[in-house]
């Protein structure tokens, strides 16, 4: 399985690591950056791994800013997406069983490198539960075409 894998300034270094442990784990890995600790804007990133993801570039995505919040507003902007913030492995897990969200999004400034490699963990191993989890994520994905055309 291929892994999108994307950040700004704060969190080169944790990119590094989470990668690292991907690959332990057997995963392939494809850096959207950045790899630089000079300032940029997150929004950037996030979409760059939130159209990887939605062409099938990679099969799911990562994404770690400061608190992982701008990165993932960012990546849910692109059809398709739905990209969580999660600071523990219990909502990792249930993010990919009930919402089927296909990135990732953590904080470099918020949580620990352990901690996110337990979030990574738990949410790749866990799967998407369908049945009356599928008629809400068809219902959130329903709005994006509602909000279609509009500027
Ligand atoms: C960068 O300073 C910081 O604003 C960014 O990494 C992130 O936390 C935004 O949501």
């Amino acid at each position: 399985m291929k892994i999108g894998i994307g950040n700004d300034h704060a969190a080169v270094a944790m990119k590094n690591e989470v990668s690292d442990y991907l690959k332990e784990l057997g995963y392939e890995v494809v850096n959207y950056g950045t790899d630089s600790d000079a300032s940029c804007s997150y929004a950037v990133y996030g979409e760059k791994v939130a159209r990887a993801v939605a062409a099938k570039e990679v099969d799911l995505g990562i994404l770690i800013c400061g608190t992982g919040v701008g990165i993932s507003l960012a990546a849910n902007k692109v059809k398709g997406i739905r990209a969580a913030v999660c600071s523990e492995s219990c909502t990792a897990r249930l993010v990919r069983q009930h919402n089927n969200a296909n990135i990732l999004a953590f904080g470099a400034r918020i949580i620990g490198i352990e901690t996110a490699k337990e979030i990574v963990k738990a949410w790749l191993d866990a799967e998407f539960e369908g049945g009356r989890h599928q008629e809400r994520v068809d219902m959130i994905m329903a709005i994006e075409d509602k909000e279609q055309g509009k500027k």
